[in-house]
């Protein structure tokens, strides 16, 4: 849900060519999490300045664009061309801001692109990815002193309300900072936000902070040659004037091509970069100056190729088949000699055990991640689970106690909706677990204990190899916690066992992509898939469905074949495709007679059964069938779901849909 980014060169010289460049593509990364409108800041050539400006120099080259970043691409390459901007000038210190956008307030339009201004001139320019819940007042407040607004942001008002302190402090106090300017301005917001400063008045600074959306600052400390490589060994936060690159990103994946050093920014922290130093300011509402904090650099651990298409067509694509490698990572060095080590759980184990309930809490994909889950956690726990949808348990307020273990299932870790029943939680004594697969998030900070998935970088709109290491994390977190029980000893080391080989029979039904291609084929002129399953397979049929509906724009729904008779039965007919998932488990006798059922309504199934089980559930011929290979029941959901992602895949594909980019869907739902 939009994304920010900022790139500064120091000491070094680049052309606004290659600064454009470096724009681009921070924007091209995060473009997944929202691809309406796009925009971005930089300077006008320092000779150019006309004798009324306000502040030394011109005014920044400021370029708004609806649609994709390619869209904001070509049209800022012919109005350089146009307005003869010099794409060789060459900046010693340089500071561009960009953003894209997925519109929360106002439709996707120029007038609504980031940077958003402070009015003629451009005195203040912000890039933000989050919300100001309290835009309205601060707009009544800034139109009664003068100013006008353009657009229907919230973000306007922050601009504005810089160059209101600016011209306030600088008439009272004469010289003001740029961050006590952002001081000010971040002491009058509300809301959840990241925030990047731009300002011709402060030529050659930014500034960012942050209150609840993630931030990201890059540190790429160059040898003191212009070519020179990054310190790959760099931890603590250089403050010195040395030639450097910085940015500022919404994410790691906008950073990793260009450095490995990097920091995940605290709420209300503001960091300042001026003359090559960064300084960091923890701001405090309740005190008149900010303390400077200290922080280390932390060392990605994240390769460029997990950014990059690499040979496929699609992330989605490209993620749904490093599964296997993705699974294996999820695994790596927590399955040893028939013990499960989480270290991120170990020292809560004990409280976990003793709770009265676990609760699951997460939305969309995570929510089906952990309802595939349940029966196993159940199983081998013995502790009764409950199932929250983030945005419900918030709705209706439910109930929440001191003796619950609330876990918190999240790709991004930085759902709103997620976060919000997180700070519910806590507010009610639970002790709250994450599950995440990214480091740093908000998610995996606040909660008091966690395990990381370690899926990767996601970036298919569409979660896939996420929602598997998913329900991997949390068998190991589920084995992990019932590693005192005598009883279920067997059946513990079966599942591990399942675990272990669960990668290869990953890459086995991973060969049915060009059978669901073929399959996708003759569904694309549907108007609608039904898909059932129950048991450990409910989750399955959700999760297939969602991803049918979101990337392939088919309306698609997920039941619980239990419930078939209570009404879905009427849906039946020669026309609407239906998936049954019936591989074996405790439930396969209840799936066989739910096929028969339908088979005598003339239904149209695809039914989905372990390889070598065709002529067992469904011997008439009527039938197509999806073979995939057994595993342990309760790990069985992990492969159901991959052709379901491949159908979803190339039922988008054939369809003509946009795979990565669904339309209207953002990555991270940061905003409620
Ligand atoms: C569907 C999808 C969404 C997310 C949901 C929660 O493919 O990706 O349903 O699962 O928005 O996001 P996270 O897991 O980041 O909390």
């Amino acid at each position: 849900m939009c994304g920010i980014f900022a790139y500064l060169n120091y000491n070094v010289s680049r052309e606004r060519r290659y600064i454009l460049e470096v724009l681009f593509n921070g924007l091209r990364r995060l473009e997944y999490r929202g691809y309406d409108s796009s925009g971005i800041a930089l300077d006008a050539d320092r000779t150019a300045s006309p004798s009324d400006a306000p502040y030394a120099g011109a005014p920044p080259l400021v370029y708004r664009q609806e649609g994709k970043i390619e869209n904001l691409v070509r049209s800022v390459y012919s109005e350089v061309d146009e307005k003869d901007v010099n794409l060789d000038a060459a900046f010693n210190v340089h500071a561009g801001i960009a953003h894209t956008r997925w519109a929360t307030h106002g439709v996707p339009a120029p007038r609504n692109s980031h940077p958003q201004s402070s009015g003629a001139g451009d005195e203040f320019l912000v890039v933000q990815n989050g919300i100001i819940t309290n835009y309205e007042v601060l707009k009544e407040t800034l139109t009664r002193h003068g100013f006008t607004f353009e657009s229907d942001t919230d973000t306007e008002v922050i601009p504005k309300l810089a160059k209101f302190v600016f011209d306030k402090s600088h008439d009272e106090e004469g010289v003001v900072t740029f961050s006590q300017v952002v001081m000010e301005v971040m002491r009058q917001l509300e809301g959840a936000y990241a925030l990047i400063f731009k300002s011709p008045h402060y030529p050659n600074e930014l500034i960012a902070c942050k209150r609840g959306s993630t931030l990201i600052l890059g540190v790429n400390e160059l040898s003191g040659q212009q070519n020179g490589k990054a310190f790959h060994d760099v931890k603590a936060l250089t403050t010195n004037g040395k030639p450097k690159e910085l940015f500022f990103s919404s994410d790691l994946c906008a950073i990793v091509e260009h450095t490995k050093n990097y920091l995940a920014l605290e709420d209300n922290e503001i960091v300042h970069i001026k003359d090559g130093s960064v300084s960091i300011l923890k701001f405090d509402p309740h005190k008149e100056k900010p303390a400077s904090v200290q922080r280390a650099l932390s060392v990605l651990e994240m390769e460029v190729e997990q950014i990059k298409k690499g040979n496929y067509d699609h992330f989605m694509q490209k993620e749904i088949h490093e599964q296997p490698h993705s699974l294996t990572t999820t695994m790596r060095g927590r399955l040893k000699d028939g013990e499960v080590l989480l270290g991120g759980l170990k020292e809560h184990l004990k409280t976990i055990r003793r709770c009265r309930r676990v609760v699951f809490i997460g939305c969309g994909t995570s929510y089906n991640a952990a309802l595939a889950a349940r029966p196993f956690v159940e199983e081998l726990t013995g502790i009764p689970v409950t199932m929250e949808v983030a945005s419900d348990l918030l709705d209706r307020q439910g109930p929440i106690y001191r003796e619950d273990t609330a876990v918190f299932v999240s790709q991004s870790g930085e759902t709103a909706d997620t976060l919000l029943a997180l700070d519910y939680a806590l507010e009610n004594g639970a002790l709250c677990v994450g599950i995440t697969n990214t480091v740093g998030s908000t998610l995996s900070r606040k909660t008091h204990c966690g395990v990381h998935i370690n899926a990767g970088c996601e970036i298919g709109v569409a979660s896939t190899k996420a929602y598997t290491s998913q329900i991997v994390a949390m068998a190991m977190m589920a084995l992990a916690i019932g590693s005192d029980q005598i009883s279920t000893h067997a059946r513990r080391n079966a599942i591990i066992s399942g675990l272990t080989s669960l990668p290869s029979f990953v890459s086995e039904v991973l060969k049915l992509d060009a059978e669901m291609k073929e399959l996708a084929s003759s569904l694309i002129d549907s108007e609608s898939l039904l898909v059932f399953g129950r048991g450990y397979n409910y989750a399955t049929a959700l999760e297939g469905a969602l991803k049918v509906k979101e990337v392939a724009l088919m309306h698609s729904e997920g039941m619980l074949a239990g419930e078939m008779k209570h009404g879905p039965l009427a849906l039946v007919d020669e026309n609407l495709p239906i998936i049954v998932i019936a591989t074996r488990d405790a439930c396969f006798s209840k799936q066989q007679s739910v096929i028969q059922q339908l088979l005598s309504r003339r239904g149209r199934l695809i039914v989905m059964c372990s390889k070598g089980d065709a002529s067992d559930v469904c011997s008439n011929g009527s039938c197509r069938f999806i073979e995939v290979p057994g595993v342990a029941d309760c790990l069985q959901p992990v492969i159901n779901i991959i052709p379901l992602q491949l159908l979803a895949y190339h039922l988008t594909v054939l369809r003509g849909f946009n795979v990565d980019q669904p339309r209207n869907l953002a990555k991270s739902v940061t905003t409620q």
